[in-house]
């Protein structure tokens, strides 16, 4: 199978330019002015932006936390991935504390196998690092493709691990050159304002904003960057959200340190006001929690500075009625917000249509910088001969509204009901196969490849 697509104008990280794609199979074959190669399917881009497909390296599918299991399966998930234009997303293994980094990756393939409809690949969660998880980390780097290794400086009992289990991990990760991710907060300082606030009967949604300051983040963000720093192990922080924690960052660069981050879309466009609505704020109870304007200001501008390199959405959708399991005690809400399929045209709308940022930084922090950090790089990530042919075809003018009446992530709420968004997602290709055009998804569960990675050290 050959397509061709036509006219469109081409913007990877670096260039911007009108030309034509030919893809043959999975692969983009040849890319140049009037290409006359005879394709089974011409696709006419006149008007449209031609860009690589996303990559949303930070996603919870069919994740059991808090109780619950987080509502979007790999089938629901990569599908309105898909619709949004993010061909590839990342989720997290979580290894069960007491039990081995296998077991827990047989139960997420258990999961995965066969169900997915855009392509995927894992981190590895290490949740409780001892001798014998230690043997395992090579094999997970060298022989099943996964070279990035999350941790948790938060929900102790559950995901957390101290700071001894951290540094040991550091030094065996950095041994086989992978890289470890971090959910940087500080975890006993937030299980001391929870139990303060629930001891004063302050229970409503707006309290486990209360129970995560700025300084939580900032603080865990500074000494997760010494670790690094100390044992020389490549970083990258998960869901950056404010101004303290992204400055601990930047301190970090003045001993010639260079730690990677990602923030969310979320905390790029909304803010911890939303929590001063009733119960209704359980939608946006994430953690780190939204936080204020000035530190919207602060990502973008981070964005623009370099430092902040890769733009999520750290999706982990709960239905209502799971968020209700939280409807007395704010603590029992499960964390995360629905944005699968919000990010790419949320992003363009709000950065690129706005002047925050350009096509090029577009591109840059919403697919090829997370190619390049977690070793998928130039497969994905980028439109060049020889790479994957995932791309994502958008009409940069086009006004639609996004809610959950026409969304297709397996939620009922959208943290953006009602949100217009200029530029729309027209056509997406992956590994050569048009995946969704019209608003209508051509393939099915089982489509979707795991991606193995290679080991990190690519240089952004
Ligand atoms: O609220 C969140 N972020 N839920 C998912 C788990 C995590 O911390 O990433
Ligand atoms: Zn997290
Ligand atoms: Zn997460």
């Amino acid at each position: 199978m050959s397509i061709l697509i036509k006219n469109g104008r081409i913007i990877t990280a670096s260039d911007d330019y009108l030309a034509d794609v030919f893809i043959e199979g999975e692969i983009i074959s040849a890319i140049g002015k009037d290409l006359s190669q005879k394709a089974d399917q011409v696709i006419d881009a006149n008007g449209k932006l031609v860009m690589p497909g996303g990559i949303d390296p930070h996603v919870h599918l069919d994740m059991p936390f808090m109780g619950t299991y987080s509502s979007d399966n790999y089938e629901t998930g990569t599908r309105a991935a898909l619709f949004g234009g993010t061909t590839t997303v990342i989720d997290f293994v979580l290894q069960t504390q007491g039990k081995s980094l296998q077991s827990a990756l047989q139960e997420w393939k258990s999961r995965s196998d066969n169900n997915a409809v855009g392509d995927y690949s894992f981190h590895m969660a290490v949740t409780d690092f001892n001798e014998e998880t230690k043997k395992e980390i090579r094999h997970f780097i060298e022989n099943e493709g996964i070279t990035s290794f999350k941790t948790f400086m938060a929900y102790k009992g559950a995901l957390m691990i101290d700071d001894k289990q951290m540094i040991g991990l550091m030094q065996e990760v950095k041994k086989y050159g992978g890289l470890i991710n971090v959910h940087a907060t500080n975890g006993d300082m937030i299980d001391f304002l929870i139990a303060k606030h629930r001891s004063e009967g302050k229970l409503a949604p707006i309290y486990h904003y209360l129970s995560q300051p700025e300084v939580t983040e900032a603080e865990a963000s500074g000494r997760f960057a010494d670790m690094a720093n100390y044992t020389g192990c490549p970083g990258y922080i998960v869901h950056l959200t404010c101004e303290g924690a992204l400055n601990a960052v930047r301190n970090a660069t003045t001993r010639n340190q260079h730690i990677f981050v990602e923030t969310c879309i979320q905390y790029l466009i909304l803010d911890a006001s939303l929590y001063e609505q009733n119960f209704e704020g359980a939608k946006w109870v994430m953690s780190p929690p939204l936080r204020e304007k000035k530190d919207q200001a602060t990502l973008w501008a981070g964005i623009n500075q370099g430092l902040v390199n890769v733009v999520a959405t750290d999706h982990c959708p709960f239905k209502w009625e799971q968020k209700l399991m939280g409807k007395d005690d704010f603590s029992k809400i499960p964390n995360g917000h629905p944005a699968i399929e919000n990010r790419m045209e949320l992003l363009f709308s709000e950065g690129v249509n706005t002047g925050k940022i350009t096509l090029n930084k577009y591109v840059e922090v919403a697919s090829t910088n997370a190619a390049k950090i977690f070793g998928m790089f130039p497969k994905k990530g980028t439109i060049a001969v020889g790479s994957d042919a995932d791309i994502l075809i958008m009409d940069p003018n086009e006004m639609h509204t996004l809610s959950a009446g026409t969304h297709h992530m397996n939620v009922d709420y959208s943290g953006y009901e009602g949100w217009e968004v200029k530029g729309k997602v027209k056509t997406v290709l992956l590994r050569g196969k048009v995946v969704i055009d019209n608003n209508e998804c051509k393939v099915s569960k089982g489509y979707g490849q795991f991606v193995k990675r290679n080991k990190v050290g690519s240089n952004i």
